[in-house]
């Protein structure tokens, strides 16, 4: 390690135009917290109020649902499609701004991974493959994902511009960017992966039409917002029902993130169980050591990158900041238990264990003690 270079992780830092206060934000995290109809509530407030006020200099909300179709992925989620999402996120990014965090909103959909949608029954999907796994319990899921519809092209258009008028939303609601969902095998990431998208028009078949909707996702809501208006993606490769799945090699991700790069994105958000182990067990030509998925991206792309897994301990934020694989840290399960992280880490002081019987049982709502007083 350079130790000239040493970097900060308590020193500003920027994403465009974007000012943040320090290197550290808060991973994207369902609670399922909104009333039935999608709207946050006060306690979402206090929540992600706390999480600023504990120091993280930007706060990335959990994955909210784009139009009233197909989008909703779980019972309680909250939305930005109506003018009462608007108005409710509208208070939660004003707490997180008054204490000096800045407030990206994360734009989903589910897929064929729905398991919980007030506006319909029926789930779409780039192809008419039922999920793997089964759905989560702390989601109010039971049983088997059913099989979804494949989606019609016009169906795909009429999603892709929900991307649009959602983030268009956020914009509305005060928030500083969107941050597009294309991780852990929803919709888009559903279009990524060859075992779940067997299309054979321009969205299937080789990596470039597999990576296309994502693409045009980005360039149709890049050009519909404002140009500080910050637009990132997430993506991964393992998924919340095939944790262990893989890209085919460093071969398809220099294809993704080159494709996504050129269609305008702002920053590349990379999550992986451990954001520093290698990505793929293939070996190299020269047999060097396999890089981690973030430092493969910030190679290829020269992005801001956000890193996120397994980064819990000032160590490994170090690490992360200082082996050049990313530009900030997005802290997840550490964070749930320490909403006052990054405070605590700057102070030397003990971090608490995450303990997901207190916080996400029976179900992943918000508990008393997470919006009062941390
Ligand atoms: C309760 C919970 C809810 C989550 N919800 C989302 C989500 O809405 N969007 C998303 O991209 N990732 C979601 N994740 C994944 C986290 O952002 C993160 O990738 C994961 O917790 C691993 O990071 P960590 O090791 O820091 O916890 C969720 C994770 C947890 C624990």
């Amino acid at each position: 390690m350079n130790r000239e270079k040493r970097i900060d992780p308590f020193a500003p830092h920027s994403i465009g135009k974007l000012h943040l206060k320090n290197r550290f934000a808060l991973a994207p995290m369902t609670r399922i917290s909104a009333s039935i109809d999608g709207i946050p509530s006060e306690k979402m407030l206090q929540y992600y109020k706390s999480f600023a006020e504990g120091g993280f200099g930007l706060i990335i909300t959990e994955g909210t649902y784009i139009d009233d179709k197909y989008s909703q992925t779980y019972q309680y989620q909250p939305g930005i499609v109506f003018e009462k999402h608007i108005e409710g996120w509208k208070k939660i990014q004003e707490a997180i701004h008054e204490s000096g965090a800045k407030a990206i909103m994360q734009i989903q959909h589910s897929g064929a991974l729905s398991q919980g949608n007030y506006y319909s029954t029926k789930t779409i999907a780039p192809s008419a493959i039922k999920p793997l796994g089964k759905q989560l319990e702390f989601y109010h899921g039971k049983g088997e994902y059913q099989t979804p519809s494949e989606a019609t092209l016009s169906e795909i258009e009429q999603i892709k511009s929900a991307f649009v008028k959602a983030a268009i939303n956020a914009q509305k609601a005060g928030f500083d960017g969107v941050e597009i969902h294309g991780a852990n095998g929803y919709f888009l990431d559903q279009f990524l992966s060859s075992y779940t998208n067997l299309r054979t028009d321009q969205y299937g078949g080789s990596f470039e039409n597999r990576v296309r909707l994502l693409t045009e996702v980005i360039k149709d809501v890049r050009e519909n917002v404002k140009p500080e208006f910050i637009v990132g993606i997430r993506i991964s490769q393992g998924k919340v029902n095939d944790y262990h799945h893989k890209w085919e090699g460093i071969n398809e991700a220099e294809i993704i993130f080159n494709e996504l790069t050129g269609a305008g994105i702002d920053y590349l958000h990379i999550t992986e169980f451990n954001a520093a182990l290698p990505a793929f067990n293939q070996k190299q030509p020269d047999d060097e050591r396999v890089p981690s998925l973030a430092l493969l991206a910030k190679k290829i792309t020269g992005l801001p990158i956000l890193s996120n897994g397994s980064i819990d301990s000032i160590e490994s934020v170090n690490h992360m900041l200082n082996s050049e694989e990313s530009d900030f840290v997005t802290i997840g399960k550490a964070a749930l238990a320490n909403h006052n992280f990054p405070i605590l880490l700057k102070n030397r002081q003990e971090t608490q264990q995450f303990d997901s019987e207190k916080i996400l049982r029976p179900f992943a709502d918000l508990k008393d003690f997470e919006y009062s007083n941390n």
